[in-house]
């Protein structure tokens, strides 16, 4: 129950168990409200229970703002429309982790120190052959970032911060490249310092030392514009993952290595293959899009409509939208004609116009179409969610700084309602049954 006074003066009264607590509200910039219950064990001998963490605010934050229900996302204020259609990736790095867009010649410096601190350690090399040919490129990225600790092992300060984050940048798309040239048993390729954030990219996957590779401006756009959609979501499971690793004092690199693995799952970042996975299974069963529906609706094994649905969003997620468009656009560029395309407007139109996912506010999310566009700028399927993780490197690094800034941070450790067996006497091993 609240009081409807000033924000200061609003309230939760709780009742339990014979004794009372008053615990006040929080209020965000967006009049979000929260219940501080900071107080609640001390005074009431209990803890809130929320597996999933639903309802529960973990921090307070100025990176990301989303309203899911009216399908709203802002990155510092600023809406992904207008970022996408206006910004680049280099751009909205900076702005997630500084705050406020970055000046021409901050961010003419910023994309300079980046560019320059692209290359690998030489005994990189020798730490990808450790690795076996199939190796996913996932855990071969957690780890190779996790192993950047090892190469730069000073103390943390104030301007080796600053390098810790310009290398994180620089280095990720030169890691992510590698571990698909190991992959495919082809000679990795040196940056080129010449070229932009995503144009190297593409040059470092797709180029050989055998003959010139000229990267195609539509691809290193189409790029550019999926790293800018997917660089920040707030506390997601690998942004949280990220913000309680590095709650315990865990350097940057061990941070974002965790957060790697906390986005390969098949529900958060790993999404996107399961989609493309999803419509070719469709279509070698024949195209047909209403059994899979039907097969997603009953629940059936693991049938989830993949690339849809979301805990935020109970609406159309807005970069779903952005990319559906691109993805039309990109497309006719390349001159492709997608059959998964097609089979992901049939799937989308049917489920929405379908009751089960109507009630459950289900919609597209951004793994829906991000995969089709993806396969079509020929990045292949196992490489997905490493291009998620590229994007996403700017939000994880925003939320880690002002974890660590935060006054009121401290070392991530919930708590439990144990349900297990109550106090035993050991039983020797004769006697057990
Ligand atoms: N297809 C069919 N039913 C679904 C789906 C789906 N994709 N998603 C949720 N539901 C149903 C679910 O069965 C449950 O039904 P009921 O209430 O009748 O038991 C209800 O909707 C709520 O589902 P939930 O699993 O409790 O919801 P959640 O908020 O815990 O999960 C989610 C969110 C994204 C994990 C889930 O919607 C899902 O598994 N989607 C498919 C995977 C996916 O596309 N993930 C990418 C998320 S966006 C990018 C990212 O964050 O990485």
């Amino acid at each position: 129950m609240t009081d409807a006074k000033t924000p200061a003066a609003r309230a939760v009264h709780l009742e339990a168990d014979g004794r009372s607590l008053t615990l006040p509200l929080v209020e965000g910039t967006e009049a979000e409200l929260g219940i501080d219950i900071a107080q609640l064990r001390s005074g009431l001998g209990m803890i809130t229970l929320d597996p999933g963490f639903g309802n529960t605010g973990a921090c307070r934050s100025a990176v990301t703002f989303i309203d899911g229900e009216r399908g709203i996302l802002r990155y510092r204020g600023y809406p992904i429309e207008e970022l996408a259609a206006r910004s680049t990736f280099l751009e909205v790095a900076w702005l997630l982790i500084h705050g406020e867009l970055p000046t021409k010649p901050q961010l003419d410096t910023f994309a300079s120190e980046v560019t320059r601190h692209t290359m690998l350690h030489e005994n990189f090399g020798r730490f990808f052959e450790g690795l076996p040919k199939d190796a996913h490129p996932m855990p071969a990225c957690a780890a190779a970032v996790g192993a950047l600790a090892t190469f730069y092992q000073q103390p943390e300060t104030e301007q080796n911060g600053h390098e810790t984050v310009t290398r994180l940048i620089a280095k990720m798309p030169t890691i992510a490249a590698c571990c698909y040239k190991h992959s495919i048993g082809q000679p990795f390729m040196y940056p080129r310092n010449r070229l932009d954030y995503c144009s190297n990219f593409f040059y470092m996957m797709f180029g050989t030392p055998c003959e010139e590779f000229v990267v195609d401006p539509v691809l290193a756009r189409a790029v550019d514009l999926l790293l800018i959609l997917h660089a920040d979501h707030e506390q997601n499971c690998s942004t949280s993952t990220v913000r309680v690793v590095g709650s315990s004092r865990a350097n940057l690199f061990a941070s974002i290595s965790a957060g790697i693995s906390a986005l390969w799952g098949p529900l958060h970042g790993g999404a996107n293959q399961q989609v493309i996975e999803m419509l070719d299974h469709i279509e070698a069963e024949g195209g047909d899009v209403h059994r899979f529906v039907e097969d997603a609706k009953s629940k059936k094994g693991s049938s989830r409509l993949m690339g849809f649905g979301h805990r935020v969003y109970k609406n159309y997620d807005p970069r779903a939208s952005i990319l559906k468009k691109s993805c039309t656009e990109v497309l006719n560029k390349l001159g492709i004609k997608s059959r998964q395309l097609e089979i992901a407007v049939k799937l989308e139109e049917m489920a929405l116009k379908d009751d089960y996912f109507i009630s459950h506010k289900l919609y597209p999310n951004v793994d829906f179409y991000s995969g089709i566009i993806y396969k079509a700028l020929g990045i292949p399927v196992n490489m997905f969610t490493v291009m998620f993780a590229i994007g996403r490197l700017p939000g994880w690094i925003a939320h880690w700084i002002e974890m660590r800034h935060d006054p009121d941070t401290r070392i991530a450790r919930p708590r439990q309602i144990y349900t297990g067996a109550t106090v035993r006497t050991y039983v020797p091993m004769e006697k057990r049954l």
